[in-house]
């Protein structure tokens, strides 16, 4: 059959609500034109992100009802370091309350002043995260990966020659990890090639630096070089993801995404030494090492959910959904990033508002219409979240896991629709900043139509 169907049925659901166009317009006008300010009843379809934010499976509710809540030494904890033993092979396995967490207490102990930590793509909370230690986050993707048009098949990979001259010209000592994102988040969720993970691990070797995965979404990656990496096709999104944490140090992780869970991270590594260093700061802000953050049956929801998100029939079916959408918005004649990501849809806001300048926020413009218009909820990944950092002006429309049907996409598809004819005829303004903080400023900033 040519139809790939969702591999669940749905055995729970959840009302959508129904805000009219004005009782829209009032809320997010009460919300400083912020999205992140919007409550969820203001929201028909919500792809503001995808994390946190899918369906777990019975087996995890089952699971969770295990959760063994010991402070010390809980099994829900021995069950966790297990799936992410067998998935990463890394023995030092670290929970933490999210991706973020990981990432602070890695930068607090390998970051600070003077030290340069490259990536492919930072996203925001690791660049932030880099930043606050005093050390500089720097992206050297690859060239391909900054053209929203460009076909490439691995546009998250790393420009390794730029790596080498990085780590040559700052000098070993005061590069203390090269972090490498799947998928390429911030980069339009573009995977990286299982030969670019091997060619970043001999950089690291020549200059006897550590590489650490950000693997948020390692099995979306996986899937990915499956379908496109001919040396692959034959192995499992499994055995794929176990050659990709082959090659790397250690990880951090937001579970948040291909955990399958609703909250939860981790911090996993080799070197016994650093972990316990790790452990100490845990200590100090997250909790005991074997819980972190986490309850017992959190714990359990991400054991069993990182095995899930492996699932050949799950990763079929997630990729289908992602470029069903993209069809969508590329024949109501709105340019996307290419080719799809695998979490997200990104539309390519430069390209549709070319009369909207980016000191005006084309991004957030185009994200604030789709929600005007039909109640969809998207975010901006451009110069509002990454001021002059920022390479394109994008808005992801992200796919929550096992969440939404055929039927809501072909709605989101009307909304795109409807919303480029306006945007071809000059509708649209742009924005600009009333209030704004010093990190992060998207997530708070207060903005006013021009
Ligand atoms: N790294 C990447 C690549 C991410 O996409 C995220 C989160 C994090 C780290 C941080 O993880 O949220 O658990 O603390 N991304 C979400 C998003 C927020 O919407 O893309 P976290």
């Amino acid at each position: 059959f040519k139809t790939i169907i969702e591999p669940f049925r749905i055995h729970s659901t959840q009302q959508i609500p129904f805000p009219t166009r004005e009782e829209r317009l009032e809320a997010i006008r009460k919300a400083g034109w912020n999205l992140f300010g919007l409550r969820s009843e203001d929201v028909i379809i919500d792809m503001l992100t995808d994390s946190g934010t899918g369906a777990m499976s019975a087996r995890q509710w089952a699971g969770m009802m295990e959760g063994d809540e010991t402070y010390a030494g809980s099994r829900s904890y021995y069950a966790f370091r297990d799936a992410v033993h067998e998935i990463t092979g890394f023995q030092e396995v670290i929970p933490t309350h999210q991706g973020r967490a990981a990432e602070r207490i890695l930068f607090s102990i390998l970051g600070g002043k003077g030290k340069v930590i490259p990536s492919n793509t930072h996203f925001d909370t690791t660049r932030a995260n880099v930043e606050y230690s005093g050390a500089k986050a720097v992206d050297l993707v690859i060239q391909e990966g900054r053209i929203p048009s460009s076909e490439h098949p691995f546009k998250g990979n790393m420009d390794i020659a730029a790596l080498d001259k990085c780590i040559s010209e700052v000098g070993a000592e005061n590069v203390p990890v090269v972090m490498l994102t799947v998928t390429n988040n911030s980069g339009g969720g573009q995977p990286v090639s299982l030969e670019n993970i091997r060619a970043v691990r001999a950089v690291c070797d020549k200059y006897k630096v550590p590489f650490f995965l950000d693997a948020c979404r390692f099995a979306e990656n996986a899937w990915f070089i499956k379908m496109r990496e001919a040396s692959c096709a034959h192995m499992t999104p499994m055995e794929i993801a176990n050659a990709m944490f082959a090659q790397a140090d250690g990880c951090t992780m937001s579970a948040k995404k291909d955990g399958m869970a609703n909250i939860g991270g981790f911090l996993a590594m080799k070197c016994p030494e650093v972990a316990a260093r790790c452990r100490d700061l845990l200590i100090l802000t997250e909790g005991f090492p074997t819980y972190g953050g986490l309850a017992g049956y959190d714990m359990e929801a991400i054991a069993i959910g990182l095995r899930e998100a492996l699932d050949p029939l799950y990763l079929c079916y997630r990729a289908r959904s992602t470029a069903y959408l993209a069809e969508k918005a590329t024949s109501a004649g709105v340019p996307i990033m290419k080719p799809v990501g695998g979490h997200a849809v990104y539309l390519d806001a430069s390209a549709l508002l070319p009369h909207i300048p980016r000191e005006e926020f084309p991004a957030q413009a185009l994200a604030l219409a789709l929600y005007v218009e039909g109640g969809v909820r998207g975010c901006e990944i451009g110069s509002l979240m990454f001021g002059d950092v920022a390479k394109m002006e994008l808005v992801r429309l992200a796919m929550p896991r096992r969440t939404y049907t055929q039927s809501h996409l072909d709605y989101v598809g009307e909304v795109i629709e409807r919303v480029a004819a306006k945007a071809r005829a000059k509708e649209l303004n742009g924005y600009r900043i009333v209030e704004q903080s010093q990190w992060l400023r998207h997530f708070t900033v207060k903005l006013e139509p021009l």
